[in-house]
């Protein structure tokens, strides 16, 4: 028996194994807008197998967009593009996620392959970048953010509310809010970006209500029944992480407080200065922690694709779901030949009839 293909089951959702491809910005978007591509990879991803595919980091405004090549949910084109891309991840058997984000002061770059640092003030794609403080990352991305004003906070937060209901009504399933990796939600969190002395910045009360009142927000109109979830990065990795470790722990029981379900653990990546420790599932061990101590399922990603590991990281009780990202780019069967490997009785049963149906005959 094979832990990682065991169904798992959340509120009135149920994935057919624990494999989700976690959210990967494609780039490929004019104007927030899906197109073929996107259609086309969402739904090579879901026929290969995996329970829940989760659509990249969507902003939730124009000036949200990590890169003008992003996509968006702020408008009713934006969701038409999304329809057939939803209704084709559902029809291969996967469930379909979305993760809605916000890149603060992170946004307005060039594409990873066309340079991946910030686009130049004086271009005309660019735009006026915002977070906490008019601090900047830093390294590749230099540019200073405005600091928001409340009434910017109030705005990105109806943003993010408005996005999730454009998912809801589009009948995503999942819905994943990005509070990781150094954006928005994130430099909230993080003192490395926010140094506000208002009710949003300084002691762990208030570097925590951004985060909070964005989930009570969300909360009011994402269906009960369906898992409403976060991506946080939960460590930085800059020598403070046992302090961090332990503000993560009391933020998510928060967040689950206000009506949670399911935490992505990720990394902070809110300084170019960490000391990230990169090796083969080297985040499992700190999802676990978060699973116990602030009694939530979890899922993590980072280095997750050997089959063993994948299956060991379940099996013992660490993560409840596997992300699996870079390895399914390189092959969207990741599940099939999973399967296989870990000797899955009739592993072809992931993939849909046309291809599964040859796959064991001779
Ligand atoms: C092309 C690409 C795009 C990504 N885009 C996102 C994103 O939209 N949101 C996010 O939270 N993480 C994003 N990530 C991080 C992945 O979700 C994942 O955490 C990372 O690839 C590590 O998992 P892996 O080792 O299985 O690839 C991206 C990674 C890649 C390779």
């Amino acid at each position: 028996m094979s832990a990682l293909f065991e169904p798992f089951e959340l509120k009135d959702v149920r994935l057919r194994n624990r494999i989700a491809v976690p959210p990967m910005c494609q780039y490929m978007a004019e104007d927030g807008v899906a197109n073929d591509w996107h259609l086309s990879h969402y739904t090579s991803l879901a026929r290969g197998g995996a329970g829940l595919v989760i659509v990249e980091a969507t902003a939730v405004s124009a000036e949200g967009r990590i890169t003008p090549n992003c996509t968006g949910l702020w408008n009713n084109q934006q969701a038409e593009a999304f329809a057939p891309i939803v209704q084709n991840i559902k029809a291969a058997g996967a469930v379909a996620g979305i993760q809605i984000g916000h890149a603060g002061r992170k946004a307005c770059a060039n594409r990873p392959w066309e340079g991946d640092d910030h686009i130049a003030e004086d271009d005309a794609k660019s735009w006026q970048t915002i977070s906490p403080s008019p601090i900047a990352f830093g390294a590749n991305l230099p540019r200073k953010p405005k600091a928001m004003s409340l009434e910017d906070i109030q705005r990105v937060q109806a943003d993010f509310v408005a996005a999730a209901e454009r998912a809801r009504d589009l009948g995503f399933e999942w819905l994943e809010l990005h509070f990781a990796h150094g954006y928005l939600g994130q430099s909230f969190f993080s003192p490395y970006a926010n140094q506000r002395n208002d009710q949003y910045g300084g002691s762990f009360e208030n570097r925590a209500r951004f985060l909070i009142e964005t989930v009570r927000a969300v909360k009011k109109v994402w269906p009960d029944n369906l898992p409403l979830t976060a991506r946080f990065g939960v460590i930085e990795f800059d020598g403070n992480d046992e302090q961090q470790l332990r503000e993560s722990i009391e933020l998510t029981k928060r967040l689950k407080a206000e009506g949670l379900d399911f935490l992505n653990v990720s990394i902070s990546f809110s300084t170019p200065q960490a000391n990230i420790p990169w090796g083969p599932g080297f985040m499992a061990p700190i999802a676990e922690r978060i699973r116990k101590a602030a009694d939530i399922p979890v899922a993590s990603a980072w280095g997750i694709d050997l089959p063993q590991l994948a299956e060991h990281t379940v099996a013992q009780g660490q993560l409840d779901l596997v992300m699996v990202g870079r390895a399914h780019l390189s092959n969207p069967h990741w599940p099939y030949e999973t399967a296989k490997a870990l000797r899955v009785e009739k592993p072809s049963w992931v993939l849909p009839a046309p291809y599964a149906h040859w796959l064991e005959r001779y």
